[in-house]
């Protein structure tokens, strides 16, 4: 699709989003003015919050820091009052933050260009495209979730917009779409259609200004876009394992089938506390697993009679194994290089 979209296509797909706009564009109290600062405030705002719930925040913010100037004379306590109620305060924090930046280094004038906004603190390419392009008509996509939904079905895209390539594939793919003369109203459109047309669950498709354009509308496949891979949590869990020796001999047994290392053979997780003196010494290893990371502490541990280790084997279900003998036997790897290293 990307490479033979055609330019008639682009224009048709622009003009239908722009006209849509000039009619039914929200009246918001950011869009009274292009002012970068206003602009900034308003994205920010908006990033983790729903225009409703951001409106007043954003009126009373500009009434009391109504430049760049006031807020960087502001104390950090009032700042984050003036955040109540809208959660993530990093947000607040990093506002500030750019404020100090604005007028200490760049002399009080906000910098003017994609590149250059996103040396502000807090600001990414979501927020510098979004202010180069309504502020200063910089040819940017602001591209966020509204972007990736409504461009993956528009143009029937099954790109995986999880992954980390996401960003510069849709700006690549985008880029030709956004008007050079309105690119802060193209922005502002696609953000409005996405967040009351091309909703995430029941999409408005008959009320779209680009219904006869849409790939995914006409072959039924809006359902299934955009697609995004599920993220895989990884758990962080903690281990100890006693590699408990006697002569030739350590103790080890074999797990079930539950959790992970099916069936492997692994250390004791526990000793009793009068062998805890017999520690000679300890390593903590971390080890990898496609949904874990494990960080396993290691202690040799050294019984002085050989009772002791014939009672730990017994209470614990535990079976002595010669090392040689233990070559035949699996280990999860991390515990098979304990047995190389500590033999
Ligand atoms: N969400 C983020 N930025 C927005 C804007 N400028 N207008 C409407 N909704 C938005």
């Amino acid at each position: 699709m990307k490479n033979n979209i055609e330019k008639a296509y682009f224009l048709k797909l622009t003009r239908k989003i722009l006209s849509w706009y000039d009619l039914h564009s929200r009246n918001l109290p950011w869009r009274e003015t292009q002012k970068p600062y206003n602009i900034w405030i308003s994205e920010i705002i908006l990033q983790q919050t729903r225009v409703e719930q951001g409106w007043n925040h954003y009126v009373n913010f500009i009434k009391r820091f109504p430049t760049v100037k006031e807020l960087h004379e502001a104390e950090n306590d009032e700042v984050l009052l003036y955040w109540k109620g809208l959660g993530y305060y990093s947000r607040a924090l990093n506002l500030h933050k750019a404020s100090h930046q604005i007028i200490e280094e760049y002399n009080g004038e906000f910098p003017d260009t994609f590149a250059g906004l996103q040396n502000l603190k807090g600001v990414g390419k979501y927020t510098a495209a979004a202010i180069a392009s309504i502020s200063y008509g910089e040819r940017v996509p602001a591209i966020d979730g509204n972007f990736y939904r409504v461009f993956s079905r528009i143009l029937a895209d099954d790109f995986d917009i999880a992954s980390p390539k996401a960003y510069s594939y849709f700006y690549d793919l985008i880029l030709p779409f956004v008007d050079k003369d309105r690119p802060g109203d193209f922005n502002q459109a696609v953000m409005d259609i996405g967040s009351q047309v091309c909703k995430p669950k029941n999409p408005d498709c008959v009320n779209c200004p680009v219904n006869e354009e849409c790939l995914a509308y006409a072959t039924n496949r809006i359902q299934e876009l955009p697609v995004k891979s599920k993220k895989i949590k990884v758990e962080t869990l903690d281990l100890h394992y006693y590699f408990v020796k006697y002569g030739d001999h350590f103790l080890i047994r074999q797990r079930d089938e539950s959790f992970i290392w099916k069936k492997l053979y692994e250390f004791p997780d526990e000793i009793p506390d009068e062998l805890k003196d017999c520690i000679v010494f300890e390593k903590t290893v971390q080890h990898k697993l496609t949904h874990k990371t494990l960080n396993i502490t290691f202690s040799r541990v050294e019984p002085e009679d050989e009772m002791i280790f014939e009672k730990l084997s017994s209470n614990g279900n535990y079976i002595i194994v010669d090392i040689e003998e233990s070559h035949k036997k699996s280990f999860p790897k991390p515990l098979e290089k304990i047995i190389q290293e500590w033999d």
